[in-house]
């Protein structure tokens, strides 16, 4: 017998960085991309992983235990009162690239959760993987909104408020995202830290630049619902602005935007922690293959197109 479980990848389409500070964001998960867990029987005691694309092959006790791999089933084991482990082979397999926005940590978390759960006999309800892939989203990202695992485990875009129950969201008319990939690795934790060093500094001034950027995502969500998804290019381009003002963007994120408005986008802005990592463009069925030309010309590492509804 094996269980195979498998989880999308993710895009933040307005609010990062000002989500840690309470203010909402909104997410949707890109299909395009996914984490496949395969769990089954070895014939050998103890766990093996293996995880081609990031070259392990290890047996569970032969990592350290904060290894995000090891936590996530150290930690679930723990929660379902499993023990001693049973002997299995876990295959992780992902084409959500890494360190670049697209949540493949996250992915990997909740399609192990999900199909080491249902090999052991214990399906767990989406609040519960939701939680456990939280706990290593802690363990690679520091202090994170829990942004990256709520999309991607309930798989629906989402307007997320840390610590509210979820909400999710749907557009009143499908629209065209492109997101561009600058190919700097760009953590997470850098540029979250940072933001946190300048907020320190002048709290009244970053909160007012928070709030900003809270009602940005706020008209967002209206004007997806309503189906009125010309509007976003505009809010898209005002939450790039302040999120320069952060200093989480980069000449390469910068440059990408610019070819991405160039070839006719109605808006673009960086995308995830910034740095490097990830951009996106709003773009009509008419655009979207010039604005991948030119993101490409401009260095893109790769692009995907993906469908809002
Ligand atoms: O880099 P990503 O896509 O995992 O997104 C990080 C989003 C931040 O708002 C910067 C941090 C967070 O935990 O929400």
């Amino acid at each position: 017998m094996s269980c195979k479980a498998s989880a999308p990848g993710k895009v933040i389409l307005f609010g990062e960085h000002a989500v840690v500070y309470g203010q909402p964001a909104l997410a949707v998960p890109v299909t395009q991309v996914h984490a496949d867990v395969e769990v089954s029987a070895s014939s050998q005691p103890s766990v093996w992983i293996e995880a081609p694309d990031i070259n392990l092959h290890a047996e569970l006790n032969m990592l350290s235990s904060d290894q995000p791999l090891a936590a996530v089933i150290h930690n679930l084991f723990f929660a379902l009162h499993i023990d001693p482990f049973p002997s299995l082979n876990v295959r992780i397999n992902s084409t959500i690239p890494v360190a670049s926005g697209l949540g493949s940590g996250a992915a990997v978390s909740v399609a192990l959760i999900r199909a080491l759960s249902s090999y052991t006999g214990h399906p767990l309800s989406d609040e519960r993987v939701n939680d456990l892939a939280f706990e290593i989203e802690k363990l690679h990202h520091g202090t994170p909104s829990g942004i990256d695992n709520t999309v991607i485990t309930y798989n629906r875009p989402v307007y997320f408020v840390k610590g509210r129950p979820l909400e999710t969201f749907k557009a009143g008319e499908p629209f065209f995202i492109i997101i561009g990939d600058t190919g700097i690795a760009a953590p997470t934790k850098e540029a979250v830290g940072d933001v946190r060093k300048l907020w320190m500094e002048n709290k009244s001034k970053w909160e007012k630049v928070f709030s900003k950027i809270g009602e940005i995502v706020n008209q967002a969500r209206t004007m997806i619902e309503q189906g009125k998804t010309k509007e976003l290019g505009k809010l898209m381009d005002q939450n790039h602005a302040l999120l320069q003002e952060m200093t989480v963007s980069s000449p390469e994120l910068d440059k990408l935007v610019q070819a991405a408005r160039n070839a006719g986008a109605l808006g673009a802005k960086l995308s995830g922690g910034g740095r490097g990592g990830n951009m996106i463009a709003l773009v009509t069925p008419e655009t979207k293959e010039a604005a991948a030309e030119s993101l490409t010309k401009a260095g893109a590492r790769y692009v995907i197109i993906t469908k809002v509804e």
